[in-house]
């Protein structure tokens, strides 16, 4: 743990002022759709009554007002329907936006780079009416249910100025069992406002609000000075840089004012002296940004671990993250073969326009899912899968058009796939349509595109659908030689031999390897891995077998694994192993090399449900892939999850003690701090490995997509996820059953490193983003591509080039890097070499949300290469076309 240096109460100012922020917090949906919000929230005014509301107050002249909205997803529904009421908003003196995005988004399960669109979305949408000038750059997160430990290396790089958060571990919600949870405390002691670092010296200004987003709205909501006396009293002595005392007073829903809303305040005498040494007044976040940007206040460093506040939304609902993920990686695909299609003049602007309005439908769909109810999981059953009874609200005022979740969260999230789907093979088709062939007889040309920024393996494979429907015998060549290839069992690949009938296995033990590595499975375990051996070296315990799938009695809800303290309940839920899954009906052996090998078995837990699972081995490799396909149990009684458990060690028997995983655009190898007894689940963005210990060395990586939930059991020197949960408790204003069937993809690797190699994260994406493919387009083209094209490549080993995608005559590459050192990275970008002399302005760096930066390294560019000090891991690099 590194503590930096705490501030001391003593040296700072006592409080003189308060400011009063007045706003609301405007779920995208929860217990209601984003329609019946709009029109209905609780008194059948809804967000488009709390906007109206602002609107007369803002209108009438009262210069004392202010008011401060996190949700453009709901602005610009209202706008949509009142376009005439747009210069209301304009004056930013008393309005001001937190931070402009869609929405208020989840920051640690969400797929990094759609966490950075809801805000790109949202600031497109307010250029166009005009707005832009009203955001204030806040990450506005006071609802998130905990915090990703690297958050401020996103932020920064987003260009923000500062967070705003409120739950932490030991925060009024939830107030039981805190007696371990000394996060909010600490931070009232040390300063509600802080420096919070990322490990790469990345650093951003961090609000904790004390009470809450409600802040004032919990008193007298008529009785302003009592609410405020209040909050004094119970917050007045935290530490306040620069002595200010901010307080929001925006509950859910809040409405403004009070006439003619029941849910009202009263704001008179609220700026005023307030007792015999405080006065009050009413102020935006960016008012109270000014008085700790004064030079005489201090603020400290503190380092924020809330990363554990509640837990079990990690893998609560795993089909909307699976969605979510696979839609996001499908949408950043087709923004690359987008941009080589334009770099490389195989576009037309009509064919461009077509593309980017598919891709531009994904991002727009997609976004609101970074909701901290949405793709946290967290929505009831009744907003989840509404299917046609989503509940609608009875008023003469109803909602305009059929839009977004008004089938429910599951419906959209699936239209957000389908979207995304459509967008690769609409840029695929583009693609096949404008490479240059020369006609061979009996030849049946293909395109393949790679769209992860990095080199693939030479084991890379790829699956293709028959081009002759499995008619015709054949062999594939590749750059002139022939290439080993197989039927898959369901005919997918092609091969020039008959393929091999499925494989009944007989045996109670059954060993199959591809040559680099061999897998014992054994029955009586549910078919786990009881040996995996490269070479003749083991890396599975004796007698503790690797991908052991449980099914665990889990107490918890939604929000909370059973062994988090439920409501009251310290410490005494449940979250501990019920029975293991046992092999049932068969196992077949459905593939038999030469490309790949797959296993795949049934299973079954002790109700009868059954499961399946299934192992893939690729030629050459010494991964093992792996997929479980099933529901959680809802006969348990309570709650249930499934887990798949990892028990490792390395070849020469070393154990560990720590873990590694992704956070979005970094990592962590930090432990939490401990909230509660037995396991810490992790948020984990593309992988969670095992390591002897912090700084150590790495024991086995298990790679991933939609399943964040993974954590170690350091006394077993096991790695457990979470695949499946089906958690009914109620609790929480949010209770829900999950009985569906769900497909979780993941990889075990015995051989990997460190994460600021930047191996596990390359590893994870080239294991979990198919190559995708296409025959050409057998006409020839009329825009010319050459046979192989490459937008960019970079260097060195520990970056990945996460986005490329172009825009306005520009193409933006966002760079990851693994390594927290500040470094010269070094792009290629041969396409430059053909552009006219002179070529066009430099790239430059700026943030994520494409806006120039202060002091950004200097760019210098050769013909095709463009080189910089990366003095932060993630960075957004614009090259003008
Ligand atoms: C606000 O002030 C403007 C200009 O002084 C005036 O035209 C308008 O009537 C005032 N509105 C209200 C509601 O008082
Ligand atoms: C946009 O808003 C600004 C600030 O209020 C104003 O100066 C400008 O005239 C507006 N532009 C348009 C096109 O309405
Ligand atoms: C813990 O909660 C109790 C009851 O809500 C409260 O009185 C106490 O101050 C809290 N302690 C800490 C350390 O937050
Ligand atoms: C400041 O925070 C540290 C932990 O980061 C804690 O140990 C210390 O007690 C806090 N100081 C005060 C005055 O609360
Ligand atoms: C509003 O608050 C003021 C000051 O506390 C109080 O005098 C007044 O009665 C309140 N108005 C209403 C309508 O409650
Ligand atoms: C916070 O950390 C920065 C960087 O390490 C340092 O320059 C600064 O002095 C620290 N601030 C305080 C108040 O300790
Ligand atoms: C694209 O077309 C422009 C204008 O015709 C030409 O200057 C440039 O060299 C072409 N670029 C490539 C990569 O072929
Ligand atoms: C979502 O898609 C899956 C598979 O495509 C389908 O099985 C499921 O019924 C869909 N769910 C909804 C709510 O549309
Ligand atoms: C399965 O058992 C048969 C004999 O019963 C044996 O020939 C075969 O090698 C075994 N296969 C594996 C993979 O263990
Ligand atoms: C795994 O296989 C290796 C090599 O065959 C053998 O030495 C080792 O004992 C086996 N381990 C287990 C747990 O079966």
């Amino acid at each position: 743990m590194d503590l930096a240096t705490p501030i001391l109460a003593a040296a700072l100012p006592l409080a003189t002022t308060m400011m009063v922020c007045p706003t609301t917090h405007n779920d995208w949906d929860w217990q209601q759709t984003f329609a019946g919000y709009y029109t209905c929230a609780f008194n059948e005014f809804g967000v488009r009554g709390i906007l109206d509301n602002v609107v007369a107050i803002l209108e009438s002249n009262n210069t004392d007002f202010r008011f401060s909205y996190a949700e453009v997803g709901f602005l610009r529904e209202y706008l949509t329907e009142y376009p005439a009421k747009a210069p209301a908003f304009n004056n930013m003196e008393q309005f001001s936006l937190l931070g402009g995005g869609i929405t208020s988004p989840d920051n640690q399960v969400t797929h990094s780079e759609v966490f950075i669109r809801n805000y790109l979305t949202g600031r497109e949408y307010l250029d166009s009416v005009n707005l832009t000038h009203t955001i204030f750059p806040v990450a506005w997160l006071p609802d998130d249910f905990g915090h990703s430990p690297q958050l401020p290396v996103l932020i920064e790089a987003l260009g923000m100025k500062a967070i705003g958060l409120s739950r932490v571990p030991g925060s009024p919600q939830p107030t039981p069992c805190n007696a371990t949870q000394t996060t909010a405390a600490n931070i009232c002691g040390n300063g509600t406002t802080f420096r919070w670092s990322g490990r790469d010296n990345s650093s951003v200004l961090t609000h904790f609000m004390p009470d809450t987003y409600a802040g004032i709205t919990g008193f007298e909501p008529m009785d302003a000075h009592a609410g405020m006396t209040e909050f004094l009293s119970d917050y007045g002595d935290c530490v306040w840089p620069g002595g200010t005392v901010f307080a929001p007073q925006g509950g859910d829903w809040q409405f403004p004012d009070g006439d003619p809303v029941p849910l009202g305040y009263n704001w008179t005498g609220v700026p005023g002296p307030l007792n015999s040494s405080v006065t009050g007044q009413l102020a935006t976040f960016a008012e109270y940004y000014d008085t700790l940007m004064k030079p005489s206040t201090v603020i400290g460093n503190f380092t924020l671990f809330a990363e554990n506040y509640w837990t079990g939304y990690f893998a609560s609902r795993p089909q909307l993250k699976i969605n979510h993920y696979e839609a996001a990686q499908l949408l950043l695909g087709a923004e690359v073969l987008g941009s080589i299609l334009t770099v490389y003049n195989g576009t037309t602007p009509d064919m461009q326009a077509s593309l980017n309005n598919k891709i531009a439908a994904g991002w727009d769909l997609l976004v609101p899912s970074t909701h901290h109810d949405f793709v946290a999981g967290t929505a009831p059953d009744s907003v989840y899968d509404c299917g046609t009874n989503c509940g609608t609200c009875n008023i003469s005022n109803p909602f305009p058009g059929d839009v977004l979740d008004s089938k429910g969260q599951l419906y959209m999230s699936n239209q957000t796939v389908a979207l995304a789907r459509d967008a690769m093979s609409a840029a695929l088709g583009q693609l096949s349509a404008t490479i240059q062939w020369t006609t061979q007889q009996n030849i049946v040309p293909v395109v393949v595109f790679n769209q992860l920024g990095l080199d693939l393996p030479n084991t890379a494979m790829v699956e293709m659908d028959d081009p002759t429907g499995g008619k015709v015998a054949y062999e594939v060549i590749v750059d002139g030689t022939a290439s080993p290839v197989q039927r898959s069992w369901n005919g997918q690949i092609a091969v020039p031999i008959p393929p091999s009938p499925p494989q009944p296995i007989n045996n109670s033990t059954f060993i199959f390897g591809n040559g680099a590595v061999s897998l014992t499975l054994v029955q009586a375990f549910g078919w786990a891995i009881e040996n995996l051996t490269i070479g003749n070296k083991s890396y599975v315990q004796l007698g503790a077998p690797a991908n052991h799938i449980g099914v665990w009695q889990d107490d918890g809800n939604l929000y909370q694994f059973g062994m988090e303290y439920v409501d009251g309940d310290c410490g005494t839920g449940t979250f501990a192993l019920h029975s293991s899954l046992t092999a049932s009906g068969s196992a077949t052996l459905l593939e038999n090399g030469p490309v790949r090998w797959r296993f795949n078995a049934t299973l079954s837990d002790t109700f009868g449900n059954l499961y399946s699972t299934q192992y893939d081995l690729v030629r050459g490799e010494t991964l093992v892939r792996i997929n479980t396909t099933g529901a959680a149990p809802h006969q348990l009684g309570g709650g249930s999850s499934v887990l798949a458990s990892f028990p490792m060690r390395t070849a020469e028997g070393a154990t560990a003690f720590a873990m590694e995983y992704g956070t979005a655009y970094f990592w962590e190898d930090r432990e939490p701090q401990k909230s509660w007894n037995g396991l810490t689940f992790r948020a984990s963005h593309d992988f969670a490995q095992l390591i002897t210990t912090q700084g150590g060395s790495a024991v086995a990586a298990v790679y991933h997509n939609g399943i964040p939930a993974w954590t170690i059991n350091a006394t077993t020197s096991t790695l457990h996820g979470v695949l499946l949960r089906n958690t009914p408790a109620t609790g929480r204003g949010a209770f829900g059953t999950d009985n569906g069937t769900h497909s979780q993809y993941y990889t075990l690797d015995v051989l990997p490193q460190l994460a600021e190699t930047g191996y596990p994260l390359r590893t994870s994406l080239y294991a979990h983003t198919p190559l995708r493919t296409l025959p050409l387009n057998l006409t020839q083209p009329v825009l010319k591509l050459p046979q192989e094209a490459q937008l960019a490549s970079i260097t060195p080993l520990d970056s990945v080039l996460a986005v490329g995608k172009t825009k306005n005559n520009k193409l933006v590459l966002r760079i990851q890097r693994s390594n927290p050192a500040d470094e010269d990275v070094n792009i290629e970008l041969p396409w430059r070499f053909n552009q006219p002399i002179p070529p066009p302005p430099n790239p430059s760096i700026v943030s994520a949300l494409e806006t120039p930066i202060d002091s950004a390294p200097p760019v210098e560019t050769s013909r095709s290469s463009t080189s910089f000090l990366a003095n932060r891991v993630l960075m957004t690099l614009e090259v003008p076309l």
